[in-house]
């Protein structure tokens, strides 16, 4: 048996919905905003930095620490995600003790016995990239953010640029279901090697973490030649680089539209563009995308 509210020192870690609304009640009533920084848990710097803005803006932080089964097409992904509250909590704890709460509910609760996604219309958004190869995920991220800022009730809510695609689908779930929140997207934190900050990473075999950030480092290359060349050249160009490498396998690579993620077929000057790569090193997925202008 669980127990409902945890009591980590000085941090509140909520486990049932009932609990953390009567919280979230009282902050709104005694007039303090609040931020939502949605994660999956094992928590890095990459999260802290996005905790840190949220309290920057709000009075509370709430962080929901969930691995929703309904966003996973893949049930070995699923079961090797790594779980470590108690060390995300810890983590937390060095940001702000005090302004910070944890929702950690468990799967029973939040889907109130039938862990199953809501079909959604993303216009589009869904079926490109991610959505080709993961299916179903984008409804159920959709349907698990939507709860979320149905028990939270957040002013604004924080998301990381790592997962772009997924960010401009909550603007869209936003916008589409008029829901009270600001959604903010924030920079990708990297390692000073450039690789991109990821819990997915501590999956990463020393050889496999040695040769990822090569994915960083194509996309900067694929930034300096969107200057003059083609984005069908460009995309050549970055699928031979991964021929040439033997531990990272390329599932995609894209130059695609930046808000309606669409592939680039003829460049235009008043559009904003990105580069995405989706590849595995060893069975590790890893995505990663740049600004190109
Ligand atoms: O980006 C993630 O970690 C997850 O997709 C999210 C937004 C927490 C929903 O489960």
């Amino acid at each position: 048996m669980f127990a409902a509210v945890i009591f980590y020192s000085i941090m509140f870690v909520y486990k049932k919905k009932e609990n953390i609304t009567k919280a979230i009640k009282s902050i709104r009533e005694d007039g303090l905003t609040i931020g939502l920084v949605p994660t999956m848990g094992a928590l890095h710097e990459g999260h802290l930095q996005l905790v840190i803005k949220a309290l920057q803006d709000n009075d509370k932080a709430v962080v929901s620490v969930f691995v929703n089964p309904t966003q996973f097409d893949n049930s070995e992904d699923l079961e090797k995600y790594p779980r470590t509250l108690e060390n995300d909590v810890d983590l937390l704890k060095t940001v702000n003790a005090d302004d910070i709460i944890v929702y950690a509910p468990t799967v029973e609760d939040i889907y109130e016995g039938k862990a199953v996604s809501e079909s959604f219309d993303f216009d589009g958004l869904e079926f490109e990239m991610e959505g080709k190869f993961r299916h179903g995920h984008f409804d159920g991220v959709g349907t698990i953010v939507k709860r979320f800022f149905e028990i939270v009730k957040p002013h604004k809510a924080y998301f990381g640029e790592k997962d772009f695609q997924q960010l401009q689908i909550i603007r869209k779930l936003v916008e589409k279901y008029e829901l009270p929140v600001e959604v903010i997207g924030c920079k990708i934190h990297r390692e000073t090697n450039g690789l991109a900050m990821s819990s997915r990473n501590t999956r990463l075999t020393p050889e496999h973490l040695n040769v990822a950030p090569f994915i960083y480092k194509t996309l900067k290359s694929a930034k300096v030649k969107f200057g003059t060349k083609s984005a069908n050249k460009i995309a050549e160009w970055v699928e031979n680089q991964f021929k040439k490498n033997n531990l990272l396998k390329l599932e995609y690579f894209l130059v695609a539209d930046a808000s309606t993620l669409k592939p680039v077929k003829r460049k235009s000057k008043n559009k904003k563009y990105r580069a995405f790569i989706a590849a595995y090193a060893g069975e590790v997925r890893l995505i990663d995308n740049i600004a190109l202008n």
